[in-house]
């Protein structure tokens, strides 16, 4: 079952990975960073291109999946009730224009929880009409990387399109086993990673865990929780927000892990650009979990065609899309 696909805003490529679980092969990728070209470049032999909205989307070569985990811009020229000319000026514009152009049967979209409320869910429904008058049919949630195997609770809005009216996509199953921290944490790791006595102190003073292992969060009023699994990595967060055991940072390899990216990883970038990198990335046994769903509706849909071919059920009865109310619902 292979499939191509462009991953745009690719970063480390998080879609990358969860395509390739698949063996979907990547015809292009864009990432405006330098940095994390390099680690795209050493990770998957594909130097993406740059700005993409300085990218023809005629140069775009032929694809079956677009993948994009836009960044989260402010949305405030967006939610007028226009459409597509409305979205120029943000990066979902040229999610847009490509999509107008290359017409890939197949889309997959993440972007931060607030995505889904931003405006009153003005942004997200103006998101959902411009795709909709491309013709695409959508469906869209809130998934949470805890629910995929992951000792990390990160929250993002999902957005799944097809051309195909057919197809029967459903959102995938929760998982019911977490990897645990034990699992993530490195045995030992370099001195450089602890935080000093006196935040270690004070953190300790604030705050007693009922975990012999957990990930320590401290807010942006102070308060200190912990839990055995992560609170979302954050590429601009404060170096020392969370700490293992209230003692020291995640390592980059330890921030991987929660991303759900494979051993194989090569690191090469610096620790702060690499903690930026996964604080961007997308949890990679979400997309993968939300790929699979979409890829066996897709192998559903051929299967019935060829046999609607050969004759042996009659016409009219491809399944239409169900429209389940529940698809629409954030479930966290
Ligand atoms: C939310 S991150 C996506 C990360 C990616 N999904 C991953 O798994 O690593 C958004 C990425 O878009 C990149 N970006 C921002 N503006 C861009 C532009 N105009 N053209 C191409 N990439 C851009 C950023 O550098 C960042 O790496």
């Amino acid at each position: 079952m292979s499939f191509t696909f462009i991953d745009l805003f690719a970063g480390i490529g998080g879609f990358h990975q969860a395509a390739k679980f698949f063996n979907g092969k990547c015809v292009f990728a864009s990432e405006i960073d330098k940095y994390a070209q390099q680690a795209y470049f050493q990770n998957y032999h594909i130097r993406p291109e740059g700005d993409i909205t300085q990218i023809p989307e005629q140069e775009i070569p032929k694809h079956d999946f677009l993948f994009a985990g836009f960044p989260c811009q402010p949305f405030s020229i967006i939610g007028q009730q226009k459409g597509f000319s409305d979205t120029r000026g943000t990066l979902f514009f040229d999610i847009a224009r490509i999509l107008k152009a290359q017409r890939p049967p197949y889309f997959i979209l993440e972007n931060v929880k607030q995505l889904s409320t931003h405006n009153g869910g003005k942004t997200l429904q103006t998101i959902l009409r411009v795709l909709n008058e491309l013709g695409y049919k959508t469906w869209h949630k809130v998934l949470n990387a805890l629910n995929f195997g992951l000792p990390q609770k990160r929250e993002r809005t999902i957005i799944v399109g097809t051309l195909k009216d057919q197809l029967d996509f459903k959102w995938p199953e929760k998982q019911a086993l977490m990897k645990p921290l034990s699992q993530i944490i490195e045995p030992e790791v370099d001195k450089k990673f602890y935080a000093s006595v006196e935040i270690q102190n004070k953190r300790k003073q604030k705050h007693k865990s009922q975990f012999d292992l957990a990930i320590w969060h401290e807010n942006k009023s102070g308060n200190v929780t912990s839990y055995p699994y992560s609170c979302a990595l954050r590429a601009g967060a404060s170096y020392n927000y969370l700490l293992v055991n209230g003692e020291r940072r995640l390592t980059p390899r330890e921030t991987l892990r929660l991303q759900g990216f494979s051993e194989n990883f090569k690191i090469v970038c610096s620790d702060y650009q690499t903690k930026k990198q996964t604080g961007n990335a997308v949890p990679v046994p979400m997309i993968q979990a939300v790929l699979e769903e979409v890829l066996n509706a897709k192998a559903e849909i051929e299967r019935l065609q060829t046999a609607q071919n050969s004759a042996i059920i009659p016409s009219g009865v491809l399944p239409q899309a169900n429209n389940r109310s529940n698809m629409q619902e954030i479930s966290l």
